[in-house]
């Protein structure tokens, strides 16, 4: 078994074509699990926007930045997309994602990014 590393940015904040401020936190700041177990990557954000996407991203040690999962504010559903899966509560303002069964090339550092209308 080998260990799979995640990494968080600290406070990453985006807000594109949006007056408001709107600020994503990412709290965790490194975890390891060993292969096939699962991990949550935990995410607030705060907006005042009505309508708005939720996204992951992933950038790996080659340095691209991969799209994972995105989710809208109006949908009833957690969105899940093979071993990815969130857990989004609009009240709470939290969008986590969870990775299953863990894998090497998951070690990355993971974004999450939030955008306005
Ligand atoms: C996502 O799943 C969690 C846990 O089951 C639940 O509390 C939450 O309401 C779900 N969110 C949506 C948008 O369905």
């Amino acid at each position: 078994m080998t260990l799979v590393n995640f990494l968080w940015a600290v406070a990453v904040s985006t807000c594109l074509g949006y007056s408001t401020a709107q600020t994503v936190t990412q709290s965790q700041q490194q975890m390891s699990v060993q292969e096939t177990e699962s991990v949550t990557l935990d995410c607030t954000y705060d907006t005042r926007a009505s309508n708005y996407y939720l996204f992951w991203y992933k950038q790996p040690p080659s340095g691209e930045l991969i799209f994972i999962i995105r989710q809208d504010d109006f949908k009833q559903q957690n969105v899940t997309e093979n071993r990815f899966s969130v857990n989004f509560q609009k009240a709470a303002k939290s969008f986590s994602l969870r990775i299953s069964d863990s894998q090497l090339d998951d070690a990355a550092l993971y974004f999450c990014a939030l955008s306005g209308p």
